[in-house]
C-alpha cells in the first residue's frame, strides 16, 4: 500500500550506505528500528524512497519468497529491480582470489561488483554452500567477495551460513503474535530430510532469537549440532539479552511447554561433503518430524517454518494447516521487512 510520501513513516537515518550481511551486523536497537518500520509500513503503508534508484538482484540458486517480495519490494517503493540469474543470461562468476580462470566461470566478483556498483544503488546476493567444504563455506566466500568489492550496500538474501531477512521475518510475525518477544519459549526443531539442507536458516534463527532476548532451545540429534564458534556468540548474545539457550537431543522434552516450534532441516557439520555417509545417518532421525502429538506438548505453541516445506516430512498436513500454523504471516512479513531494510540502507 503505497501513501502520500506526506504522511509516510520517515525512516531514521542510522542504517544508511551499510550492507545487511548477517544480523550481528546491527545492535538489537537498529534491528528494532527495522521491525519497527516495518509494522508501520505493514499497517499505514509507505511512500516512494527509492524513487530513480535502481537494486541489482543476484540469484545463484532458485528462490520463490525472496524473488518475489524483494522485486516487489523494491518496485512498491518507487525504484527499479534488475533481477539477474548468475550463470544462465550473465557469465557465470568466480569469487576465488588469485585462481587461474581457465575453467566455466568467465567473469570474477572483484569486476563484477565494481561494475554493478556504478550502475545501481544497492546489491543482494543469494548463494547457497556447495556444501563441500565446511571450512571453506562457513566464511560465506562469495557473499564476502562481493561486500569486499562493492561500493554499495550489500544485502544477504540467504548465503551458506546465514538468511538474515527471513530471520527478521520470523521476530516481526514472533512480535505481532505475542506482542513481546523477550523470554519467549522457542524451540528451533531439527526434522528429517532426504538431503542435506544449508545451515543459513538455522543459524539465523538462532543468532536472532538470542539477539532479541528469547529463551531458545535447539532440538537436534547429537550429529546435527550448530557450529560450536557460532554457538559461543549465540550464547553470548544471549547473556547480554537476559536469555538463555540450550540444546537438548530429546526432541519431545525440548518442546515440552514451547510457545513455538520453529521447524527446519540443515546438513551435518560431522559429514560435510560426505553426503553418502550422511545419509545412513540421517536416516535413523526418519521420526523427527513435527505433527499433531509433538505440538500437543507444547502450551498451545504455534508451527513456524521459513518454507519451502515438504509436507508429511518435516510437518505433517494437520500441522501446517492448523490455525496455529504461522507460515504464510512469516513468508508475508518478508515483503514488510525488506521494504523497511531498503529504505534504511538506501
Ligand atoms: N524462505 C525463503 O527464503 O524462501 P525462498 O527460498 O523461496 O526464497
Amino acid at each position: 500500500m503505497a501513501i502520500s510520501t506526506k504522511h509516510a513513516p520517515t525512516p531514521r537515518a542510522t542504517l544508511k550506505g551499510r550492507s545487511f550481511l548477517t544480523t550481528e551486523d546491527f545492535t538489537r536497537e537498529e534491528l528494532s528500528e527495522v521491525l519497527d518500520l516495518a509494522i508501520q509500513y505493514k499497517t499505514l503503508g509507505h511512500g516512494r524512497p527509492l524513487q530513480g534508484r535502481s537494486v541489482a538482484l543476484l540469484f545463484f540458486d532458485p528462490s520463490l519468497r525472496t524473488r518475489v517480495s524483494m522485486e516487489i519490494a523494491i518496485q512498491q517503493l518507487g525504484g527499479q529491480a534488475v533481477v539477474l540469474d548468475v550463470g544462465k543470461g550473465t557469465w557465470a562468476l568466480e569469487y576465488r582470489e588469485g585462481v587461474i580462470m581457465d575453467g566455466d566461470r568467465s567473469e570474477h566478483i572483484k569486476e563484477a561488483a565494481r561494475v554493478l556498483s556504478r550502475y545501481v544503488a544497492a546489491i543482494g546476493v543469494r548463494s547457497f554452500p556447495a556444501l563441500r567444504s565446511f571450512e571453506e563455506e562457513r566464511h560465506d566466500p562469495v557473499l564476502r567477495s562481493f561486500a569486499r568489492y562493492s561500493t554499495v550496500p550489500i544485502i544477504n538474501m540467504e548465503s551458506a551460513m546465514f538468511h538474515p531477512l527471513q530471520a527478521m521475518a520470523d521476530v516481526m510475525t514472533i512480535r505481532e503474535t505475542f506482542g513481546l518477544v523477550d523470554q519467549r519459549r522457542v524451540v528451533l526443531c531439527w526434522a528429517y530430510h532426504p538431503k542435506p539442507l544449508p545451515m543459513a536458516v538455522p543459524n539465523s534463527f538462532a543468532l536472532i532469537a538470542a539477539q532479541f532476548g528469547m529463551d531458545l532451545t535447539i532440538a537436534c540429534p547429537p550429529e546435527y549440532e550448530l557450529d560450536p564458534e557460532l554457538m559461543e556468540r549465540i550464547r553470548e548474545h544471549a547473556r547480554r539479552n537476559g536469555a538463555s539457550v540450550r540444546v537438548l537431543h530429546d526432541r519431545r522434552e525440548a518442546c515440552r511447554g514451547a510457545e513455538v516450534i520453529y521447524a527446519k532441516s540443515w546438513g551435518s557439520r560431522h559429514y560435510y561433503g560426505r553426503w553418502e555417509e550422511e545419509r545412513k545417518v540421517r536416516e535413523r532421525y526418519r521420526e523427527w518430524i513435527v505433527d499433531e502429538a509433538l505440538m500437543r506438548l507444547t502450551a498451545q505453541g504455534y508451527f513456524m517454518h521459513c518454507l519451502p516445506v515438504r509436507r508429511n516430512v518435516v510437518v505433517t498436513d494437520a500441522v501446517l494447516d492448523s490455525e496455529r500454523s504461522l507460515v504464510i504471516q512469516q513468508a508475508e512479513n518478508r515483503l514488510h521487512v525488506q521494504k523497511a531494510l531498503l529504505s534504511m540502507l538506501l
